[in-house]
């Protein structure tokens, strides 16, 4: 093969890349496999766009082919004079003008039935105000329905709980820089902007674990930055709502108790657990405001998370080997490694800006310093979490 086929042989095959790519089986984040009826939506959309579009492609490739092989000049053809020229066509020039027209008034209708159909609201839904931070997602219930997100209110990071079957609606903003919301297989995505409020809604259709990242470049970790939705059955979701809502017991004996004094002086300068350290901040009086608008996540219910560390390191072993912890697997194998990784040093876990140094002109510290801990103290912070479930 010479260079030159060589090398247009590649320019051929490249495309092909992606459209092999996109074949992959098993990829959880496939814009392409809808799994609740909003994200249902837009694939019906897209589906319907996309044929239309086909059949534009289809037409004028096969008709552009046609005419240049039809019409091409031939061997035995040595007349050197231009064919006869003609110029315009009353006729044609209207139709190929109305049926584009006709084409995207259609398109465009559809797509509005499709934006009005995913903006929908029921204000009766449970709401939870999700919140990007650098590089991790907080998302807050609404748990008394006052319609206000505050420390009364249940807290929770990476691992977005839902009732499966039913709406729930997010109130999306940031805490820092913009970050963007996704979950492919039940809606698009949706942009966390500071000082703004952006509506999603989320709908899926069976309990599942359904994973999505940030897709906003929001500094060195955004490629850290990832975020699940585990939909339970409602009664489920019911019982979850409720033991979230309780406080962590402060362990009395052995290795916990000596986590937990750790946690203490170590931890709750941007931690809360509630039921241990909350009290405490109240009478510095620093209130647990500052904490849960902080930018840490609340460690109440810490082991009955699926992931921690922006959803990047497993908290319990994914026993069935799919790449998922799934809502299942919380509760089984606690994986200590991971968490005995992140405590002895987490930015060597997830690249973060200039370790326990505050930023200059704020008082922010991106991302979890490394504590500087030794394996013994790491020790009795990892039996001390592990009882926050
Ligand atoms: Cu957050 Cu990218």
């Amino acid at each position: 093969m010479t260079r030159r086929r060589r090398l247009s042989s590649l320019v051929v095959l490249l495309p092909l890349v992606p459209l092999l790519a996109a074949c992959a089986s098993d990829a959880p984040q496939d814009t392409m496999n809808p799994q609740g009826p909003i994200s249902r939506s837009i694939d019906n959309l897209f589906n319907g766009v996309f044929l239309v579009a086909a059949f534009v492609f289809v037409v004028v490739e096969f008709g552009t082919l046609y005419l240049v092989i039809r019409f091409r000049r031939r061997k035995d053809d040595d007349n050197d004079e231009l064919p006869a020229q003609t110029h315009g066509n009353t006729k044609l020039e209207i139709a190929w003008t109305i049926v584009p027209a006709v084409m995207l008034a259609v398109v465009g209708f559809f797509t509005l039935i499709t934006l009005f159909d995913i903006n929908r609201r029921d204000e009766d839904a449970l709401t939870v105000q999700v919140t990007g931070q650098q590089w991790w997602w907080e998302f807050t219930y609404d748990t008394n329905g006052d319609g206000k997100f505050n420390d009364e209110d249940v807290l929770t990071g990476s691992d977005l709980v839902i009732p499966a079957g039913q709406d729930v609606n997010l109130k999306i903003h940031s805490n820092d820089v913009i970050h963007s919301f996704w979950i492919p297989a039940l809606n698009g995505k949706k942009d966390a902007v500071p000082g703004r409020e952006h509506p999603l809604r989320l709908n899926a259709d069976e309990p599942g674990t359904y994973v999505g990242q940030c897709t906003e470049f929001c500094g060195l970790s955004h490629g850290y930055m990832r975020q699940r939705v585990i939909a339970l059955e409602p009664d489920e979701f019911d019982s979850w709502l409720e033991h979230q809502t309780e406080k962590a017991s402060e362990p009395t004996d052995g290795e916990a108790a000596a986590g937990a004094e750790l946690f203490a002086t170590q931890c709750s300068g941007c931690h809360l657990a509630r039921g241990i350290n909350d009290d405490q901040f109240a009478e510095q009086g620093n209130g647990t405001e500052l904490l849960v608008s902080g930018n840490a996540p609340d460690l109440t219910h810490f082991a009955s998370r699926g992931v921690f560390a922006g959803g990047i390191l497993d908290l319990w072993v994914d026993q069935d080997g799919d790449g998922i912890v799934e809502h299942d697997e919380i509760g089984g194998e606690f994986d200590r490694g991971n968490v005995e990784a992140w405590l002895r040093d987490p930015p060597a876990e997830k690249p973060m800006d200039a370790p326990a140094l505050p930023d200059p002109g704020g008082d922010k510290i991106r991302g979890m310093p490394d504590l500087n801990l030794t394996e013994e103290q790491i020790d009795q912070l990892v039996d001390f979490l592990q009882t926050m479930d």
